[in-house]
């Protein structure tokens, strides 16, 4: 693939990328142990394509409604286009009707993702009441039937995103996982948290490990890593064959390989690169959406790249204001420039994001 990144950061993302192992879980290959995690209205087809050329493993889509994709719903349709340049993908799809997601799979293949994934974590009120997302997980009785009948619709992998349970009285993951065992899911990912947690509280780290000691599927281990040490903290410890990182790499796009820094070595992404980061993912933005939008959607992900660099908050407030694509770019040049080479400091105990579909 042709790369959109500078000779001088592409050197440096392939120097630490060349650290991580190939991974394969099942039948999928990915390229590193760290994949992106499905995140609505973010993990779009551009946002998957930066984040694949700058170093993560593999991608997952946001949730697709699978009525939507049944529908016909031409903007739900639009949810499965993958950028051609994208590598080691899923699509995750949402429902709570076998014959629906198993319909809705077929079509979603046709796109062409390496797997598709159901989304049996979202605990959103308006999807559990109909029993899709983390409201799955209370039916394990219906899910042998449920995993067949979407499993018998597909040639490509099938694979599954889930909670740690219900609530604190019934986690469950671990019947859940032998289930999708036994139905030929390919892997598991999990974030450490029940339904009724929603994203209080700290993911169950403990937990997920304790699964390994009983893994009958390839895991992977979601949950609060937002910083690099964090990250290498939990690949030397964990038994997951693979992390997934959601809310992290929004801060830090370089995350994916940061992770691979040795003991005392420092990050040699400097703001510069973050602005070519941002320049780069305007150019893939930008055919997907008309102008206004398309600021609106840049706007968020430049507000978010630059958090914990001195002068975040005054340059949101200013960002804040700009409707018009070119001087929200000036604005960003001017910011991310000035900054030389400072580096950022984020507090990965302050809350960031805790609402979400997964
Ligand atoms: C804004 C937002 C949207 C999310 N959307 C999805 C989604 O569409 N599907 C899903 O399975 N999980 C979704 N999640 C959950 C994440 O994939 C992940 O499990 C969770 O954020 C914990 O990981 P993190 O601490 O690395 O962010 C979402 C999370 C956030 C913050």
């Amino acid at each position: 693939m042709a790369t959109m990144l500078s000779s001088e950061l592409k050197s440096k993302i392939d120097t630490l990328k060349s650290r991580a192992p190939k991974i394969k879980l099942g039948r999928i290959d990915f390229d590193t142990p760290l994949l992106l995690a499905p995140m609505s209205a973010i993990c779009t087809a551009p946002f998957r394509t930066l984040m694949m050329e700058l170093g993560a493993g593999g991608t997952v889509s946001e949730l697709i409604s699978c009525h939507g994709i049944n529908h016909g719903n031409e903007r739900t349709r639009k949810m499965l286009e993958l950028d051609p340049r994208e590598r080691h993908t899923g699509l995750q799809l949402f429902g709570e009707d076998a014959e629906s997601m198993a319909s809705a799979a077929r079509i979603a293949e046709s796109f062409g993702p390496d797997f598709v994934d159901i989304n049996m974590g979202c605990p959103v009120r308006k999807v559990v009441t109909k029993g899709g997302g983390s409201a799955l997980l209370k039916e394990t009785a219906k899910l042998g039937g449920f995993f067949r009948t979407i499993k018998s619709a597909l040639t490509c992998p099938l694979t599954i995103k889930i909670r740690t349970g219900w609530d604190d009285e019934s986690l469950n993951a671990e019947e859940v996982i032998r289930i999708a065992r036994e139905e030929g899911v390919e892997f598991v990912a999990i974030h450490g948290r029940t339904r009724t947690q929603q994203y209080t509280g700290q993911a169950n780290w403990d937990y997920i490990e304790g699964l390994n000691q009983a893994a009958v599927l390839p895991l992977i281990g979601n949950g609060d890593l937002h910083n690099y040490f964090q990250v290498r903290d939990r690949l030397q410890k964990t038994s997951c064959q693979a992390l997934m990182l959601g809310r992290g790499p929004l801060r830090n796009p370089f995350l994916f390989c940061d992770s691979f820094l040795r003991e005392g070595e420092a990050s040699p992404f400097t703001p510069r690169d973050y602005l070519e980061v941002i320049e780069v993912l305007t150019e893939l933005m930008a055919p997907h959406y008309q102008d206004r939008i398309l600021v609106v959607q840049l706007r968020k992900h430049i507000m978010w790249f630059a958090a914990g660099f001195p002068g975040a908050s005054q340059f949101r407030a200013s960002l804040f204001h700009q409707t018009l694509l070119e001087p929200t770019m000036e604005l960003t040049r001017q910011y991310f420039l000035s900054l030389e080479n400072k580096s950022k400091d984020i507090d990965p105990s302050e809350a960031f994001m805790t609402s979400g579909h997964g």
